[in-house]
């Protein structure tokens, strides 16, 4: 069985500054970011390095054109080193540019995941959610094919990552919520995957710990809060990336995959708009095991018994982010089937991963239920 992928080597900096003296960047390393990202923590330092900024390439989440135009325009430079600082788009990205030439996306999606490394790969993420740091995924969409696909290969792993939580301090509220929410399931659904081991389980329950621990700060001193906390949240985001990298995500990012498509919602939020209730459902076919001893944890932090352990959740994370019915997203009676039809037949990768197995019936039930 194996028990934990741990992958790149891991920094942390109390300030970019810091990070800038350890690394040494110079003119054979490219920085792929936004602009508002770069500008504040960066721009008055004057590197002596390339700087791309993604979204001159194109907005919103990443596409097979807008990642060909950056590896296009990267194959033309000497870079050797790629250093990725951003969310999960610019992440994404850059972990394509470690593996790529110039080549076409489509022929790295042929290739893999035997693709070669081609450059050094460093991550500094900059929200507290997608623990894409520590992952050797990139998902893309493929508009040529009209789907997003997973590029995957061991080629994809940082050699690096590095957590600034100096970066955080700018993150408005709603992508701080979504996105540690994000975190959050990915922690609870890494450890009931029947590939959780005592190790991921490990990292899985101590984000868990100090994500609700944060979450009971802010409830009760306000969204202020949270800006001494960044850092343990962008650690739990790190802690809960190495329990899926291994064990792997299940039917609450399965299930929200349709919803973000169509309606595009984001990521977090549409994890959210399914988590308890794919909780609940699997309470009703099985209630001991690794659901048990969740629940137990979740009772202890939350101050409550165990049956009330998902409604008491779902009370603090609602005045974290509210949340809503699927039919407030535009969602139709009539999605509720092809929602259904497209879990079953292509997020297996991550049904694979339930507690216990879930079929169409369940699935369209649960979703019933969230409407
Ligand atoms: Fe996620």
């Amino acid at each position: 069985m194996k028990e934990i992928i741990w992958k790149p080597e891991l920094y942390s900096f109390d300030t970019c500054q810091e990070f800038v003296n350890e690394f040494q960047l110079c003119k054979t390393d490219l920085v792929l970011t936004n602009e508002y990202i770069y500008q504040p923590y960066f721009g008055s330092m004057n590197l002596d390095c390339m700087v791309r900024y993604q979204e001159a390439y194109g907005m919103g989440e990443p596409t097979d054109i807008m990642t060909e135009a950056i590896m296009h325009d990267v194959a033309k430079t000497d870079c050797r080193r790629i250093i990725a600082i951003g969310g999960g788009t610019v992440i994404d990205i850059a972990k394509v540019l470690a593996v790529a030439g110039d080549e076409s996306i489509d022929a790295l999606y042929d290739m893999a995941p035997n693709l070669p490394k081609r450059r050094e790969l460093i991550i500094l993420p900059t929200t507290c959610g997608t623990g894409s740091e520590v992952t050797n995924i990139s998902i893309l969409n493929r508009t040529r094919l009209g789907t997003k696909m997973g590029l995957v290969g061991p080629a994809m792993y940082a050699d690096t990552a590095v957590l600034i939580p100096q970066l955080l301090e700018k993150l408005p509220f709603g992508v701080f919520a979504t996105s540690s929410i994000d975190a959050l399931v990915h922690a609870v659904e890494s450890s009931l995957s029947p590939k959780a081991t005592s190790y991921t389980k490990l990292f899985g329950y101590k984000a868990i710990e100090m994500i609700i621990r944060g979450y009971q700060a802010i409830v009760r001193e306000g969204r202020k809060a949270r800006i001494p906390l960044l850092k343990d949240f962008l650690t739990a985001s790190n802690y809960a990336g190495f329990a899926f990298g291994t064990a792997g995500c299940a039917a609450v990012h399965a299930m929200s995959y349709p919803l973000g498509g169509k309606y595009h919602v984001p990521h977090g939020e549409s994890n959210y708009a399914m988590f308890t209730g794919v909780l609940k459902n699997y309470m009703e076919i099985r209630q001991d095991g690794e659901i048990a001893v969740l629940n137990d944890y979740l009772a202890d932090l939350l101050g409550c018994s165990a049956e009330e352990a998902y409604d008491r959740m779902e009370d603090l994370l609602n005045q974290i982010l509210p949340k809503k019915p699927l039919h407030e997203y535009g969602v139709t009676e009539a999605d509720l089937t092809e929602f259904t039809k497209s879990v079953m037949e292509a997020q297996g990768r991550l049904m694979g991963n339930n507690f216990v197995p879930l079929d169409e019936a369940r699935v369209l039930k649960i979703y019933k239920e969230l409407y």
